[in-house]
């Protein structure tokens, strides 16, 4: 560290207590226009500061990193998903990259769960008919969705929040399946009920529901393609609230429109914060503006999360959220 209090450049707004902690701890450069940097603006904030406290759309690619190297010691990610951050990069420049994982789980979890029920039981149709004026009377045959109870529900990727899903689910009567490089620990397993899939392919022509749960890593990059896509029966339902190229966007917005599909729900895409036209026209699809983890609670405590990281790495230590390249293989 080139100074005591090491100098700590915020790219985005953060929320309030957190800004204050973050002043009271280090010699802080906050963001105050809340817009994304643009890759010189960051390059430049890099370059100048000890610690980078980032977040998504900050992309850190291998030249950018060559680049930033030097001050720079440590990226500090608000968020789980790294995917923006070229880890590998970052170690062989001597940078430590941490993130914020757990402590958002659970809100995920609701909102994939919140998914899982929208798009089967038709929610969003349902308000806009209503705001339409379509509404002229029950019918019994008027706004028919599918039912989750009894439905077989397919986690790619059992992690935290693939489990905190996995508990919701059960309880509203899905089944548990889940495909993942390794099978998880038997315990969790048992509690879950849940069904080990190691061929992808298999767990996905035999489940109602797929849930993506899985890092964006260079491994997982469209893992969701159009021939996986095409093993789904024409009655599955498709969730994501990881990252939007995990499945092949394109290919997912054709199928729904052909009727391939029966629908989806979705938090995040390919090409935020632009929206496939495609998928924005479709009647069957729930779409989100990337707000899984937007509450309160979870901002706050990935705000402390990351502080307890810069605290850490600033005193001396390895900060517990420590990414290491081998663990996004
Ligand atoms: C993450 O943590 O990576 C989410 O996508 C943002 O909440």
């Amino acid at each position: 560290m080139t100074e005591k209090r090491p100098k700590v450049t915020v790219t985005r707004k953060l929320p309030p207590e957190v800004e204050a902690r973050f002043a009271a701890l280090f010699d802080v450069v906050p963001c105050t226009n809340d817009q994304p940097m643009s890759r010189a603006e960051l390059l430049e904030a890099a370059q100048n500061c000890d610690i980078l406290a980032c977040t998504l759309g900050d992309m850190m690619d291998e030249t950018f990193l060559v680049e930033a190297a030097g001050r720079l010691k440590l990226i500090a990610n608000f968020g789980a998903g790294v995917d923006h951050i070229d880890v590998k990069a970052a170690a062989v420049c001597g940078i430590t990259v941490t993130n914020t994982p757990s402590v958002l789980a659970e809100d995920a979890a609701d909102m994939a769960m919140a998914l899982i029920l929208a798009v089967p039981r038709r929610l969003v149709e349902g308000v806009k008919a209503l705001q339409d004026g379509l509404f002229v009377g029950w019918s019994p045959t008027w706004m028919l969705g599918r039912s989750v109870r009894s439905k077989k529900l397919g986690i790619i990727g059992l992690g935290r929040v693939g489990q905190a899903i996995a508990r919701r689910a059960q309880a509203f009567g899905l089944s548990i399946h889940y495909h993942n490089r390794h099978q998880i620990n038997q315990h969790i397993e048992n509690e879950l009920e849940a069904t080990y899939w190691e061929s992808l392919d298999q767990m996905l022509a035999n489940v109602d529901i797929v849930s993506v749960n899985c890092p964006q890593t260079p491994a997982t990059f469209h893992l969701l393609s159009s021939r996986r896509l095409k093993l789904l029966r024409p009655e599955a339902y498709v969730v994501n609230i990881s990252r939007g190229d995990i499945i092949d966007e394109e290919a997912l917005a054709d199928m729904i429109a052909d009727g391939q599909l029966a629908g989806a729900g979705l938090d995040v895409f390919s090409r935020e914060p632009a929206v496939n036209a495609k998928l924005m026209q479709a009647p069957n699809v729930v779409l989100l503006p990337h707000m899984a983890s937007a509450t309160k609670e979870a901002r706050d405590d990935m705000g402390e999360r990351m502080l307890i990281n810069i605290k850490m790495f600033a005193d001396g230590h390895k900060p517990p959220d420590r990414i290491i390249p081998e663990m996004l293989n």
